[in-house]
């Protein structure tokens, strides 16, 4: 009888802390052109701690998802008015994709925001173009609410996705 040792990835999901945000920002300017000065990171950290997740392998971090959360109509009940969580910023680094890690950091922030912030729908913007992240989401749930015209400095549209939390 054989046994298949399927090489396993190992990853941890971990709230993050201010020692985390260079490398943070770090993989955001690397995979990202939305970037934020430190203060941006550290406010989100301040306010939505347990919504501010980093994922590790081998003790090094190779991913995070920044989120936060407000108070407004709702993209999924316009007639309700609720705790909108946005996930602002999610990124991996190429080395450690397609393991699971940013379905993980989506799932855990979504959690938290839910659990901790009191959020009753998820939403964000992605480019048109990011086939991955759109197919993360829409696995996820999320649904295209809208497509919002040139909502990137380069000019390109952003799908407005969002589902119940
Ligand atoms: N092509 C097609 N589908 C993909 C791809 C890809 N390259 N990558 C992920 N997916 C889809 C698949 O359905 C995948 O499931 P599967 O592997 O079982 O087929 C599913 O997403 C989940 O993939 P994960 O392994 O959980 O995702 P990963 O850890 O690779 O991270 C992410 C996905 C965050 C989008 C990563 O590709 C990344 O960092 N990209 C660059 C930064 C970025 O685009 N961030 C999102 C911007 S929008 C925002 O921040 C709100
Ligand atoms: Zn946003």
């Amino acid at each position: 009888m054989y046994l298949l040792a399927q090489e396993q990835p190992k990853f941890t999901i971990r709230e993050a802390s201010e020692e985390d945000l260079n490398i943070v920002m770090y993989i955001n300017k690397t995979v990202l052109p939305e970037n934020y000065p430190m203060f941006y990171f550290k406010m989100h950290l301040r306010n939505f701690p347990k919504a501010f997740l980093v994922a590790e392998m081998d003790g090094k971090v190779v991913g995070y998802i920044m989120c936060r959360v407000e108070f407004d109509n709702l993209y999924t009940q316009p007639e309700r008015v609720g705790k909108k969580g946005h996930i602002v910023s999610l990124a991996v680094i190429k080395e450690a994709r397609r393991k699971g890690i940013g379905t993980a950091l989506m799932k855990k922030a979504m959690d938290a925001m839910k659990n901790f912030y009191g959020a009753d729908e998820y939403y964000l913007e992605v480019r048109v173009s990011n086939e991955p992240a759109i197919r993360l989401y829409k696995k996820l749930g999320f649904k295209v609410i809208k497509v919002i015209k040139g909502y990137y400095l380069d000019g390109e549209d952003a799908y407005l996705m969002a589902r119940l939390a």
